[in-house]
């Protein structure tokens, strides 16, 4: 069984890709070695009938941690409760989500890094021992109070694995970090999408999909979703490389797979700030962006494909930042 958090709000986009989410182990693509390693752990701890040991997921968003986590319950047979660590506030918010764990039961809090200091403390004795003390009562009148819990397992999922304190990182038994995806297995991710969706399709438009996603299963999902509203309406609800590039075309999307926000991005780190070095705070601003937001999403995949760098003194923008805007490196004039 799936719990939300009642503060947890699935938007549809979400509602969509949760359809599209494998529930096995065997179905999931791609993450090869923590697959491997996962199913042997799994294996282990059912086998001794012991709850898995705690994980902590970290990486890029839209890899599939959320995903890994829903399959880890499901493989052992247990049930899952989802929060998100900026949901919750106050102790009373962690605690009464661990007092609803049964025995080997999987509490999955994405973000964690978010969690407020006072209730990462709570779930250290949680996760070490299976137990929380609470102090209740006001001034002279306060008592502790210790709260046994069954054995479960706490998964954590991070983008932001140098946010997390190392007395919260030393209690997960299990760390993996996710990487992004080959182009061979967003295809496949692809083809198992348009599967599901029942659409027929030309391979080849699956290809250029796979190569406009990033690395990221969650995005050839939401670019699929979009070709396919035109394949819908204008090509007989076939996939085909046409209506593929078309609907690329209308969204912004280029061959790269870099979107506006990118384009923004690149644009104001050679404009705004002659292509560096410049702080992400000014960066992130200058775009009407959340730092975070420029950091976890934007950045990692310009990094990867050699777009900026990273500098101990700021963003730059490399030689092929400027080929895609067609701005000329050495002079920095708009090419015709
Ligand atoms: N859908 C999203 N991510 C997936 C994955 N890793 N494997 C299979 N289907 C997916």
């Amino acid at each position: 069984m799936i719990v939300l958090d009642k503060n947890i709000s699935l938007t549809s986009p979400d509602e969509e890709e949760k359809t599209l989410r494998p529930k096995k182990l065997h179905d999931y693509i791609g993450q090869e070695d923590i697959k491997e390693m996962l199913e042997v752990f799994i294996k282990a701890s059912i086998k001794r009938d012991e709850s898995l040991d705690h994980m902590l997921l970290y990486g890029p968003p839209g890899l599939g941690k959320t995903t890994l986590a829903m399959i880890t319950a499901n493989e052992l047979n247990k049930n899952i409760k989802i929060t998100n660590g900026a949901s919750l506030e106050k102790t009373g918010d962690l605690v009464s989500l661990l007092s609803t764990l049964e025995e080997g039961d999987v509490l999955f809090i994405d973000e964690i890094h978010r969690l407020p200091r006072v209730l990462e403390e709570v779930l250290y004795s949680a996760m070490e021992d299976y137990v929380i003390d609470i102090v209740i009562g006001k001034e002279e009148e306060t008592r502790s109070l210790r709260i046994d819990l069954p054995p479960f397992t706490l998964i954590g999922a991070t983008t932001r694995f140098g946010d997390i304190s190392s007395p919260l990182r030393d209690r997960f038994g299990v760390v993996f970090r996710l990487k992004y995806y080959t182009l061979k297995e967003l295809e496949k991710i692809g083809e198992r999408t348009a599967r599901l969706y029942g659409n027929d399709y030309e391979f080849e438009s699956i290809k250029i999909l796979s190569k406009r996603s990033r690395g990221t299963p969650r995005i050839i999902n939401r670019l699929f979703r979009r070709v396919r509203d035109y394949a819908d309406i204008k090509n007989n609800s076939l996939i085909s490389v046409n209506i593929t590039q078309e609907a690329l075309k209308k969204l912004g999307i280029s061959d790269e797979g870099l979107n506006e926000t990118d384009f923004r991005y690149l644009k104001s780190l050679i404009q705004n700030f002659n292509g560096g070095p410049v702080g992400v705070i000014s960066l992130a601003t200058s775009i009407s962006e959340e730092v975070t937001t420029v950091e976890d999403v934007y950045e990692p995949y310009l990094i990867k494909k050699g777009f900026i760098s990273r500098t101990s003194r700021g963003r730059i923008a490399n030689e092929k930042a400027y080929k895609v805007l067609g701005i000329n490196y050495y002079t920095g004039f708009i090419k015709q």
